[in-house]
């Protein structure tokens, strides 16, 4: 028997088109808005005058007032779950914070009650924050991904995960062998990979922790299961591109050592690309790839300046998806992370305006990441993963919004001084938690 039919109302907000090349024709924006859902997916969207009529009259609606604003769940294109607790990490740069601080964390994670302990709080903290969906890196170990979907799938989410696959330039607890790590991703892309809706990607850490050898043989999984993901990093930080370079010498540039051995193209998902050429940003546009821009990740690890702008110019656009890349980003909020994208865009001498930046971590992630017919926006068909913001969660945010008069401003005001205190609810699948 189909379930009950649920609705809200209130005022909402979702994306019908790539905002960055579309502006305000992609947006929509209902002053009063009745979104119906049964079953895990919506039925209906429109004003509510409208849709009202049209369902069932044993509807259960709830109402949300004013100073609320509907819209679909969060997306983190790239996060870390395993090393929540080590954000904030004091004082290295990329290469010696993995040494000193990341590949100590990922270690605790050979005790799979450990894994279990933090993917609950981990998720659980997703989704105080309004991130329902995410793609999320494991450790090595494979129960580090059951512990990972397991807590997911209780929860309802839609999430995209992978064992992190590394055989060389780690401590020996976290390395694999080139066909450990092919037989282990196969095993859990069996076990997972569309089950519910669990996604599984493929997730060489980087190219500079796999042998060639191992780097051939991720190619050749991921192309052995189409529809899976692939998950990696690229050109984040200056001695990591010089440090690629040095162990694949024979590879035209850092992009070109993943483009060999197949790793690139649709479902693809690399983080940050903050020293990426035009030639590999050419070559991303034209493969499908997308780059999971890593705001605050990049300024606390001083890794440079992501430049969204020149990424995503209409002559070669990339697939760019926003991201917390916790542990080395500084917030799990998606609220947060669309302000540091601002300022990151500043320091370029650009602006990002609130709707693309609320695009970025909705509809723009799910097109980044191929789900824009599942998520990312509110329609009849879409799952229904949405959320409720409060606009006005604290005095000061109350204060700051008494002198906006625009929709633009407001958001804007939320990702400035906005976090998981403005995430008021969410419904994953329709279920309210
Ligand atoms: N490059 C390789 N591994 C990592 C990681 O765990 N975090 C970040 N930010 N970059 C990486
Ligand atoms: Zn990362």
């Amino acid at each position: 028997m189909p379930e009950t039919t649920h609705a809200i109302r209130g005022p909402a907000l979702t994306f019908t088109g790539d905002v960055l090349a579309e502006g305000a024709a992609a947006v929509r924006y209902e002053s009063d808005a009745l979104i119906a859902f049964a079953d895990g997916r919506i039925t209906h969207f429109g004003p509510s005058a409208g849709v009202r009529p049209k369902l069932p009259p044993s509807t259960v609606v709830r109402e949300y007032g004013r100073h609320h604003l509907i819209l679909p769940g969060f997306i983190d294109c790239h996060v870390h779950y395993p090393q929540l607790q080590i954000i904030g990490a004091y004082g290295e740069q990329l290469l010696d914070w993995l040494e000193k601080y990341t590949f100590v964390a990922e270690q605790r994670f050979a005790d799979p009650d450990h894994a279990r302990r933090i993917a609950e709080i981990f998720l659980d903290e997703c989704l105080r924050n309004g991130t329902t969906t995410m793609a999320s890196f494991c450790t090595v170990h494979p129960h580090s991904v059951d512990a990972f979907f397991e807590a997911a799938e209780r929860r309802g989410m839609r999430c995209i995960a992978g064992k992190c696959l590394m055989d060389r330039n780690a401590p020996e607890p976290l390395r694999d062998t080139a066909r450990r790590g092919y037989d282990e991703s196969k095993a859990l892309i069996a076990r997972w990979h569309g089950k519910g809706r669990a996604l599984y990607a493929v997730t060489p850490r980087f190219a500079p922790s796999s042998t060639p050898e191992q780097m051939e043989m991720t190619g050749a999984l991921w192309k052995e299961h189409p529809g899976t993901y692939l998950q990696s990093h690229v050109s984040e930080n200056r001695r990591e591109v010089e440090w690629a370079r040095e162990l694949y010498p024979d590879r035209r540039d850092y992009l070109d050592v993943y483009e060999h051995y197949g790793q690139l193209g649709p479902r693809a998902i690399y983080g940050h690309g903050v020293h990426l050429t035009g030639s590999e940003l050419a070559r991303l546009s034209e493969n499908g790839a997308a780059i999971a821009h890593c705001p605050t990740s990049n300024m606390f690890l001083g890794s440079g300046l992501f430049d969204l702008k020149k990424a995503v110019d209409a002559a070669r656009p990339v697939r760019v998806g926003l991201a917390s890349d916790v542990g080395a980003g500084t917030s799990l909020s998606m609220l947060k992370t669309m302000g540091a994208a601002y300022q990151t865009a500043q320091l370029h001498g650009n602006g990002l305006s609130a709707l693309e930046a609320f695009y970025l971590a909705t509809r723009g992630a799910a097109r980044a990441l191929y789900l824009d017919d599942r998520i990312g926006s509110i329609g009849p068909g879409m799952e229904a993963d949405l959320i409720v913001l409060d606009l006005k969660s604290t005095p000061l945010i109350e204060a700051r919004l008494a002198g906006c008069d625009s929709l633009d401003e407001a958001l804007f005001v939320q990702m400035t001084l906005g976090d998981d205190r403005a995430v008021a609810t969410r419904y994953v699948a329709g279920k309210a938690c």
